[in-house]
């Protein structure tokens, strides 16, 4: 029997370090008969607009929404292409194809995971409408070059930082180079309800205008309606969202702490540890390592008593069925993405994780590594 247990997430935990708070906002929504579109709801977008610096922020039900729903309010259409990368949760594509769009998968850079600027003008096309780097594991994609290549080519950028809540790129902030930031607040985000949610935040006044109001089956008034859907964000999910809202930065800290006990503990091993470069602010959603007998590492440590998972260990284009009748590309392969696909492994990462347990962790990392 392995010595302790070191759990993948710490949901309970977490609750249990603030559970006044939560218990607190709870009830205040119960006891004041308003469940959707309420005044938790609107004070909510109200603090994450803030947190983010920028005008608008609006509460949907998922990360998911956000990305689709920015694409219609874009006005992206059958035809349009949009590009991506391959190795991300397969929402953001999903999202693509849900508009309606071509998804084109650009590689990824070796290091840091994220869309390899370098690669992105290559793939456009006179079709392609909008360009959509994801923040993967909770660093920044390269912001700045892709925002200068959106520029010159006039495409929009929509980040996707459903992972990347409370990270910053050197010397600029999310928003600072896009159209709108699409988040998700799934339980096991940095920021995380007890369920699903997700919002756009945005300086855009159209965005702002079409999301709201394609979030409330195209409604904004009582009763007169355009197309539309339900993608609204109740309103307890909103104030949970509130009270935890006021903890992030305390939280990234911690994360941050325990990443850098996880590097400084790796050091000399085989393993390609996550990379940040200068000036960023990694948020740590996922502590991702890369090794090429990844699935034997994974048996050992599950067996050590250390939950890791895999994030994600297979690209959207090598998903059976790939791509099931929906307009898909890549530019002109993605061989980064699939070794990162085939080499990733998360180890335990969130805030109330002990020391103990994390170097517990990494113990079991060096004497696999050692036995190699
Ligand atoms: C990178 C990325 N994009 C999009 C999503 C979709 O968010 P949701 O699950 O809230 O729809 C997620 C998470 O689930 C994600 O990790």
């Amino acid at each position: 029997m392995p010595e302790i247990k070191v759990p993948f997430y710490g949901h309970v935990r977490q609750y249990h370090s603030i559970k006044k708070e939560i218990d607190d906002a709870i009830l205040k929504v119960l006891e004041s008969g308003n469940y959707v579109m309420g005044p938790a709801l609107k004070q909510f977008e109200g603090d994450l607009g803030k947190y983010f610096g920028m005008k608008h922020a609006i509460g949907l039900n998922s990360g998911t929404d956000a990305l689709w729903l920015v694409f219609m309010a874009l006005g992206i259409k059958p035809g349009d292409e949009i590009i991506t990368t391959a190795n991300t949760f397969f929402a953001t594509a999903e999202a693509i194809w849900i508009a309606g769009a071509k998804a084109v998968f650009v590689d990824c850079d070796p290091k840091t995971q994220n869309i390899d600027p370098s690669k992105i003008e290559a793939a456009i096309t006179p079709r392609t409408r909008a360009i959509v780097p994801v923040h993967l594991y909770g660093l920044c994609a390269d912001l700045k070059a892709v925002g200068e290549i959106a520029k010159k080519h006039k495409l929009a950028v929509v980040e996707d930082n459903a992972q990347s809540i409370d990270a910053h790129g050197p010397g600029w902030k999310q928003g600072e180079f896009s159209d709108a930031i699409c988040t998700s607040f799934i339980i096991q985000k940095n920021l995380g309800t007890f369920g699903d949610g997700g919002a756009v935040v945005t300086n855009n006044e159209k965005i702002d205008a079409v999301v709201r109001k394609l979030r409330n089956h195209g409604s904004t008034v009582r009763s007169v309606h355009s197309m539309g859907y339900n993608s609204r964000l109740d309103d307890l999910h909103a104030a949970i969202l509130s009270v935890k809202l006021k903890h992030i930065t305390k939280w990234t800290d911690r994360r941050r702490e325990i990443a850098d006990r996880y590097t400084k503990g790796l050091k000399g091993t085989s393993f390609q540890l996550p990379y940040e470069p200068p000036g960023y602010r990694h948020a740590y959603h996922l502590y991702v390592i890369h090794h090429p007998k990844r699935d034997d590492l994974e048996k050992y440590l599950v067996n050590a008593g250390v939950d890791a998972k895999l994030h994600y260990p297979i690209a959207i284009h090598q998903q059976e069925g790939y791509p099931w009748g929906q307009a898909a590309d890549m530019k002109p392969n993605v061989p980064n993405g699939e070794k990162n696909a085939a080499q990733c492994l998360s180890l335990p990462m969130f805030p109330e994780l002990t020391n103990d347990e994390v170097d517990y962790a990494i113990e079991q990392c060096v004497k696999w590594d050692k036995a190699q």
